[in-house]
């Protein structure tokens, strides 16, 4: 079975070049599931119930998030209420919503979807290590196939943790950082392994935001109002492909559209 993910979709331009272009590259992949990075899909920052309705509606299955997913606090509900969103599963108990989701495909297949966030260079949240292994340990024998997206700066981070989960989980695909890596691989255990996804969103941008805007803060280091940029959009992502029965990743490549 294939899985087909796409990395942070960045506010309207994001969401519009992924909507137009999900039908033929879902088809076109052969994927049996879409999964995607909302957690900043409303205006560059944060998932508002709104958008998220949006994308579960233009053919996301899964939507995943991040740090800013407590941007907008009507949300907050949101996450409870729909088990298709799952937002880091390392915050401290008693946040809203859940890490870790199990979708039941109309193919039959079973997947766990879970969300991670990284500490290094970012908040001081709970072990994505220890968090993941508890999460994993939970799962029914019968849900072999198993996704990650570890939403985190630091390249090492990313890498230790497909390190320690080779074998114990499909796929390890990290975002937060916009920005494709060129290391798809299939680790010996059977993970499959990517840094980070990349962003749908505008190209000629900072991470998506106006590159003008990112600039001026950087030379001047005051305050400046994030503005999402304009400009021909693109979408990143990466197709893996499951052997259903083991959970064990047969292949990946990288989408760039
Ligand atoms: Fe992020």
């Amino acid at each position: 079975m294939r899985i087909l993910f796409f990395g942070d979709v960045m506010g309207k331009p994001g969401r519009v070049v992924l909507k137009r272009k999900l039908p033929e590259l879902r088809a076109r992949l052969g994927a049996d599931m879409v999964i995607a990075n909302g957690e900043n899909a409303s205006g560059g920052v944060g998932l508002t119930t709104d958008v998220l309705r949006e994308m579960l509606g233009f053919g996301v299955d899964v939507v995943t998030t991040g740090n800013h997913i407590w941007k907008h606090r009507e949300m907050y509900g949101g996450l409870d209420k729909e088990a298709r969103v799952v937002r880091p599963a390392n915050y401290p108990a008693g946040a809203p919503g859940r890490g870790m989701t199990i979708c039941d495909l109309p193919s039959g297949h079973r997947v766990a979807v879970l969300n991670l966030q990284g500490r290094t260079f970012m908040d001081d949240v709970d072990c994505p290590f220890h968090t993941a292994s508890a999460l994993l340990n939970t799962l029914p024998d019968d849900v072999r196939i198993r996704f990650i997206d570890f939403h985190a700066e630091a390249t090492s981070e990313k890498k230790a943790l497909g390190w320690y989960l080779d074998g114990r989980i499909s796929a390890m695909i990290g975002t937060h950082t916009h920005v494709q890596t060129a290391d798809p691989t299939i680790l010996p255990e059977g993970t499959a392994y990517l840094t980070d996804a990349g962003m749908c969103g505008v190209e000629a941008s900072c991470l998506g935001m106006d590159k003008e805007v990112i600039v001026r803060r950087f030379l001047t280091k005051l305050p400046q109002r994030f503005v999402l940029a304009k400009g021909e959009v693109s979408v990143n992502g990466v197709l893996v492909e499951v052997d259903p029965e083991t959970g064990k990743a047969t292949h990946i490549e990288l989408v760039r559209e």
